[in-house]
Order: C-alpha cells, then structure tokens, then sequence
C-alpha cells in the first residue's frame, strides 16, 4: 500500500499529503478541516496570529473536524535593523504609499514573546502536529511539545538544516524545494546556498537523515507526488495547490494572479519582508529590485510594508500586493480542497499500482 508509511503512522493520517500551514489568512477552518476530513493533514499558518487567534483558529477547526490536524509556527529570529535603515527603505516606500494615500509605519517592534504564547495555546489546545520554519526551536521548547505528545515537523532547504532539524528531536522534516512559494526557511546556510531544486535536494537529503522527508515545492497533484516519493521522500507538503480551493482565505486578487499564472512569471524577492520569498512578479518587486541588499531584515521590513500590502488588496492593486506562489501555479485551478486530494489519491493508484 502507497500510502502506508512513516509519515501516515507518525502523524496518524490516512495519506501522506500535508496542507502547508501558510500564514496571513489563506487557512481558514474550512481549508485545514477539509484537508484533514479527506485524509491528508491540514494545518493552521499561525505565523502572524495573536494567540487569541490562533485559540479561535483552533476551536473553529475542531468544529469541522475529529481528524488530526497541525498548527505552522514562526520560529523567532534576531534582527537588528537601525532607524536610519528604516527611513532609508521609508524612502523607497514613499511612492506606494502617496498612491495608497497611506501613512508610513515608524515604530518597528518585535517580540519573542508571542512565539512562547503561540505553543501554549497548542498545548492547551491539545493540537497534535506542530510544525516550524525560520530556524529549530530550543531543546526547551522540544522537549515541552514532545511531552505532550505533540509530532514535530521541522523545515529544511539544505542537507545540513536536516540534520539539525534530526538532532533537536524533530520527528518529520519538510524538504523546501527552491521553486517553493512564499516565505524561504532558510536558517543555516546563505539564501543562494539555500536556494536549491526538489530533485537535488529531496534525494540527498532522503539518504542522509533517518527521519521521514517530505517533499515541498511545485508539487501540484499525483506526477509530483510519484516523482517526490521516487527520489525517497515519504509524503509531500502543498501550498499554491491549496490556495485557490474555495475554501482558502486568500484574497481574491491573489487567487485570480495564481489562476492567470502562466508559470513563468513567479522570483524569488525580498522586496516585501526583508527575507527571500518566492511571488507573482509585480510592479512593487521590480521597482525595489536593485535597492533589496539594503533593506532592513525580516520582520523589520514585513512590518514597513504591512499596512501597504493591506491598502493595496482594499484598493484592488495587485502591482503592489505580495502574491505568493510556487513555480508550478499555472497548475492550479478552483477545485475544493477535499476533492485536490481525492484526485491525487485515484491518479497516484493509477501511477503506483
Ligand atoms: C501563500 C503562502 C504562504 C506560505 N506561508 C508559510 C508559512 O506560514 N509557514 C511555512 O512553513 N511555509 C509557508 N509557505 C511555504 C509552504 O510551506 C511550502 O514550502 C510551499 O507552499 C511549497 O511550494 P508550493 O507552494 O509550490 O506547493 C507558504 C507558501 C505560500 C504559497
């Protein structure tokens, strides 16, 4: 049986498919129940949430739910960014937001504090999968989840991520692929080092870590998953898939770019947050392309272009929203989500057996 694996028994599920928790909106309590009720396993990107919302998140998925879901967590990163830094990427941002009529964003504060918030609410919430990128959470912090029972999922774009992902006790560990939409996780290694394909990095990474890979980036239905699990991967993680289901909270605008995507159009920028993430190319990215070694590390600069990317989606301007996607969004369409894995169920049969 294809599906019957380390990945389908750690996370008791019934196929190896995982929605990728992707923050800002897109996972509603639908999208993860859906996701989680065909069999795959969904999760909340709980990124940006307070933990209120995360709570609320989370009640509202076990409304829709009894089957295992997971919850996509931030780990909190060291940046240091001066005023001067700022009022130097304020610059750039001056013509956004005199479009925008909006008032740019001064205060830039960051707190650790809401991560450790975050993992007491999937404690007290009982969430049985808790998933990480940006970096490896302490041994603290390991060992608090895993006496609870929770399955950790670390996130890795490099062999040697995945190694010490394996050595903090991370049970499963996601291969990001380079053609990966939205946010890169790299923590370890440079973002070009980091910026490496599924075929290379999937079969490296499957023979030198002992824990489950599961295989992300451009991976859209049944070919992709037979082609990931060929090169050793145990299961496969799916965002842009997920993203135009009716069940998604993207926004429109971002729904529509996927869907008129022609699947040349998506870089890898730093325009909007300060860290590599991988978008529909738009006027923003290139207006602030030769000036993206300057601008102040993430989350400094997500901060400064927060209120933007919110005007621009009210105003209906995509040119200057961030419409994450992976490399393979021209094959995405508007089909619910519960029915993207079912299709990828009886394709994969059609493929394996
Ligand atoms: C809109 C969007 C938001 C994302 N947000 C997160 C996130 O919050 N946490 C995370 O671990 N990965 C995030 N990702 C990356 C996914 O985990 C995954 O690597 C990626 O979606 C796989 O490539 P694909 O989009 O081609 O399927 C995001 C991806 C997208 C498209």
């Amino acid at each position: 049986m294809w599906q019957l694996n380390e990945v389908t028994s750690l996370l008791t599920i019934e196929v190896p498919i995982i929605q990728a928790g992707m923050a800002g909106g897109v996972t509603t309590p639908e999208l993860v129940a859906a996701v989680s009720n065909a069999g795959g396993l969904g999760t909340i990107g709980a990124g940006y949430m307070t933990p209120k919302e995360l709570q609320t998140a989370i009640r509202e998925t076990k409304k829709r739910t009894d089957k295992p879901f997971g919850v996509n967590v931030f780990v909190p990163e060291e940046s240091t960014g001066s005023e001067a830094d700022i009022s130097f990427a304020n610059d750039l941002l001056q013509p956004f937001h005199e479009e925008l009529q909006i008032e740019p964003t001064e205060e830039v504060s960051h707190s650790s504090s809401t991560f450790q918030k975050q993992l007491d609410v999937i404690v007290e919430e009982k969430v049985p999968v808790c998933s990480f990128t940006f970096g490896v959470p302490s041994q603290t912090v390991v060992s608090r989840l895993k006496n609870h029972q929770i399955r950790l999922i670390g996130t890795a774009t490099t062999v040697k991520e995945a190694i010490i992902n394996e050595d903090a006790g991370i049970d499963l560990v996601v291969a990001q692929g380079s053609e990966a939409g939205g946010h890169r996780g790299t923590f370890a290694a440079s973002f070009e080092q980091g910026a490496v394909g599924i075929m290379s990095l999937v079969q490296r990474m499957a023979a030198r870590v002992s824990i489950p890979v599961i295989a992300a980036g451009g991976i859209m239905d049944a070919r992709g998953f037979v082609a990931a699990t060929k090169l050793g991967a145990q299961g496969v993680q799916m965002g842009t898939a997920f993203l135009t289901s009716p069940e998604s909270g993207a926004k429109p605008l971002h729904k529509q770019a996927i869907l008129e995507s022609d699947g040349d159009d998506t870089v890898l920028t730093r325009s909007f947050s300060g860290k590599p993430a991988r978008g529909i190319e738009n006027a923003f990215i290139r207006h602030l392309r030769q000036h993206e070694h300057q601008l102040p590390p993430y989350p400094i600069m997500n901060t400064l272009t927060k209120t933007l990317r919110k005007a621009a989606a009210e105003q209906n301007k995509p040119d200057y929203m961030s419409l994450w996607a992976g490399q393979n969004a021209s094959l995405s369409r508007e089909v619910p989500a519960g029915q993207i894995i079912e299709r990828m169920v009886n394709e994969i049969k059609g493929l394996c057996e």
